[in-house]
Parts: C-alpha cells; structure tokens; sequence
C-alpha cells in the first residue's frame, strides 16, 4: 500500500470508527454469537492476491461487529471499565502509523523521553512524590510478574547468578489474599516461588481487607520455620468487590523484615486522579513499587499499564541485557527501558496516555470518575432500599456488589436464581453484567464507569434488574 493509497483508505476507515462509535448504543451489548460462528465466515486459505479496501471495510460491519461484545457501550456495566477514548485512540493509531522501533533510546530517541515525560505527569497527577520513576507495560499482569522477579532476587541476593532459586537453602513466601487478581497467583507460580510458597492472609469479613495482624503473624510464622518473606502484594481495588488493603500498616510490617511491598492498583489507580480518593492508598509512598492501568476506568484505551518503582536499579540489575547489537556512545547516559521489563521491543504507548491527557485533559477525566462514583452511590441506595434486595460490599469506587434474596429461595437454589436473571440480562443485549462468586455464593457486579454512560443509563438497568429479577423467562421492553 502506498502512502497515497493509505490516505484515502485512512480516511474512510475514520469515517467508519466515528459512526461505529456514534452508533454504538443501537448494537447489542453482548455478542450475540455461538462459538465458532465468526470463524465459519473467514476461508480457512490464506488470502491468494490483494483486495480492494472497500470489500474488507464493509465486511468489519457483516463479520466483525457482531462478534463484540461492546466494552464502550453504555450499559456495559461487566468486568472493569475498560474505556478506549477517542483521544487515545489517535495516540495509538499514530503509534502504528509512525511504525517506530523501541529496543535502545538509539532506536527511538522519543520514544523512551515522551515515556519518560508521561509516566512522570501521571505520577504528579495522581499525587505520588518525585522519588517513583515509571515505565509503560502491556497489562497489570506483567507488572505484577515483573515486580515479584524482582522481589524474588533481591529476596535471594540474587539467586539468578548462582543456582537460581534452585539453589536457594530457605523457602521464599509471597503474601496476597484471596481477594487479589488471579494474575497474582499465576506471577508467583511463574515467577517460581511455588504454590506451598504462596500465603493467602485473612481478610476483614466486611472490607474484605487484607488483615495486618494475620499478615504479622504469618510472617513471624514463617521466619521461625526457617522460611524467607519475599513480598507482599497489597491490592487497592481488588477485583471482586474493591476492596482497599491497609498499606501504611503493610509496609510497616514489610519494612521490618525487608519484604518488598507491590501495590496493585491496576483499577483503583485512576482513582488516585482525585485527591479525595488518595487516603485509600495511604502509605503507597512506603511500597516499592505500583502498577496501575489506564487502560480500564481511565480510558487510555488497552494496552497502558503503568509501572512505577523507587528505585529502578532493581530492576536493571535484574533484566538489563547489554548485547554489543544495542550499544550506543550515549549508553549510561539515557533510560534504556529495555532493562526495566521483560520484553526487548516495544511499541510508542506514550502517544496515547500524551494524546488522551492532552486532548481530553486531566479535569474532563475527573469529572467524568466523579460523576461514576455518585451513580454507583446512586445505584447502592435503590438496591439498599428495596425489599429483599442487598448491597454485599462497601462501595468505594465505582463497583456495587448485589444480591437478590426472593422469600423462601436460599442455597444453591439462591444461586440458580441469581445466575438465571443476570443470565437473562446479559443474553437479553440490553445490558450486561457479571456475576462472581463471594464467599462461595453467586453474586451480581454492577461495575459502572464506561465513558458514556450517565444517571439515565444507570436508572434503566436498575429498571431491567428489577424486572428480568422478578420475571427471569420474559422480555421487557
Ligand atoms: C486488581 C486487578 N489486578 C490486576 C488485573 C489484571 O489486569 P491486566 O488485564 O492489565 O493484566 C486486574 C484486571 O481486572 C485487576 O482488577
């Protein structure tokens, strides 16, 4: 493709996006596709000559469209926000039009200092000191994966230039709860400590807080059978009912015994934009590194988790890789992320988060969290207020966590029913929802957030719960 052809099928593809977007609310929210109904539409041979723009165009809408489940509509209300605004959205396609390299700062000189900028303008925005330097990942998940490799070296001073941890005489432990993501268990087991290795504390049966006294206890434990506390990782915002772990008193605890604290803020971190909302992290400054995402509540659309560390010699002596290839005459002298991650080759993120804050800024985003916040406020209160119906968790952010209790229905009948109305909800299009499990009972999330949604989309799934709760077999209109 020329630059020539390219300009007028760019063109027409913005065009597309922009009506896509305008007209999203028409489209049902969940796909309504059985599996393996897109791929049957494709040949299973790979194109044999070049197509016209127009043909593949047009069939984004016959063969695309209908197999997404639309994370920016409006009455999107599953899983966590997961906002792509448009402004990100031109930061990302002129990532991929600039077609940059980043392996070295050589490679791409503004690639590594607009991420250098831009991690440091979140940082002021969401309030954390000058001691904490960032870095863009993909996702939380390789954050969270990244600080626990760290945290297993120093914990093993630096078992990686010996025998690795299987030369390692004590045990590494790692702490969460079983409120964090699953990506924490799955880091921990990749990252080699081992499931025996992995403490699950206690939580508060309300807050559902990590306990700092169960945290306190099972170290002292572990100490005294000769077992090593590597990391703690401290979740604000879990993933089922955001729920805020005390980090001032887990790095208290940490800072004794040299255990490296992560805080994994990947939802709640938008949050912190607020100054209002930053006491739910207090003590962060005292952690030894954050990960958060843009990429959901924010919405610097996927894929922008950012990464922050005090002191990123931890993780250049752990990753840094110096092949004569990548050598420069300015090495020592410029950031060379390559050794802050696991990946060598990365892509311009920066342009996003710099397009999304320049172009939308900083106070519109605000607003549009606070406004998210009292809706959820909002929501909590007609739940708590109708009969038989319960709010299950405090509502800090943007989540409400309910439950539907029908005189005489309880147990595992209880379970059939609430799956039955979400489930109807969801396959309904006209809403969607997830259900998950809190203390081994189905529960219904109302994670409210996406960009466009307003009161006005809030009050009608109100409606719809209500209606396909009392009435799980019919329709509503
Ligand atoms: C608290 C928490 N941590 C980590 C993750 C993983 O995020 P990612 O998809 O960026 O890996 C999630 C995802 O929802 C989350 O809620």
């Amino acid at each position: 493709m020329t630059p020539e052809e390219f300009r007028i099928a760019g063109h027409k593809l913005i065009d597309w996006i922009a009506d896509y977007r305008q007209g999203l609310d028409e489209l049902p929210v969940r796909a309504q596709v059985e599996p393996g109904e897109i791929k049957k539409q494709f040949s299973n041979l790979p194109p044999d000559r070049p197509e016209n723009f127009d043909i593949v165009l047009a069939e984004l809408d016959r063969k695309i469209v209908p197999g997404l489940t639309q994370a920016q509509h409006p009455m999107h209300f599953g899983w966590f926000p997961s906002n792509a605004s448009l402004a990100s959205v031109l930061g990302d396609i002129t990532s991929s039009g600039l077609g940059t390299l980043g392996i070295s700062w050589e490679s791409c000189p503004a690639l590594t200092e607009v991420e250098e900028v831009v991690c440091d303008w979140m940082r002021q925005l969401t309030g954390l000191s000058e001691q904490w330097e960032g870095t863009i990942y993909d996702t939380a998940s390789i954050a969270c994966l990244t600080a626990l490799l760290v945290a297993r070296e120093r914990a093993s001073d630096y078992s990686q230039n010996r025998a690795g941890l299987q030369g390692c005489k004590k045990p590494l432990i790692v702490y969460a709860t079983l409120e964090s993501h699953s990506s924490i268990a799955k880091s921990a087991l990749l990252a080699g400590f081992g499931k025996q290795n992995l403490r699950m504390i206690a939580v508060d049966p309300t807050t559902r807080s990590m306990s700092s006294e169960a945290l306190a206890m099972q170290i002292e434990k572990d100490i005294s059978k000769n077992c090593q506390p590597a990391v703690v990782v401290a979740t604000a915002g879990t993933t089922g009912v955001t729920a805020f772990d005390p980090i001032a008193e887990i790095t208290a605890i940490a800072g004794q015994y040299r255990v490296w604290v992560h805080v994994d803020a990947a939802m709640a971190g938008t949050a912190m934009l607020l100054p209002e909302c930053r006491h739910l992290w207090h003590g962060v400054e005292e952690a030894d590194s954050i990960s958060w995402n843009p990429h959901k509540w924010m919405g610097t659309i996927l894929d922008c988790a950012l990464f922050y560390v005090k002191d990123p010699q931890y993780l250049i002596r752990v990753m840094s890789t110096n092949p004569s290839y990548l050598r420069s005459t300015v090495d020592g002298g410029v950031t060379q992320y390559r050794d802050w991650g696991i990946p060598l080759g990365r892509r311009f993120r920066a342009l996003k988060l710099l397009f999304h804050l320049r172009l939308d800024g900083p106070d519109a985003i605000r607003e549009r969290i606070r406004r998210d916040m009292e809706n959820a406020r909002w929501f909590a209160k007609q739940v708590d207020q109708e009969t038989g119906w319960q709010v299950l968790a405090p509502v800090t952010l943007q989540t409400v966590c309910i439950r539907h209790h029908p005189r005489g229905i309880s147990g595992d009948a209880l379970d059939t029913y609430t799956l039955s109305w979400v489930n109807a909800i969801n396959a309904s299009g006209k809403a969607f929802m997830s259900a998950s499990k809190l203390d081994e009972r189905w529960m219904v999330r109302v994670s409210i957030g996406v960009e466009d949604t307003t009161r006005q989309h809030v009050a009608e799934l109100w409606r719809l719960i209500k209606h396909y709760a009392d009435r799980p077999g019919t329709d509503c209109f």
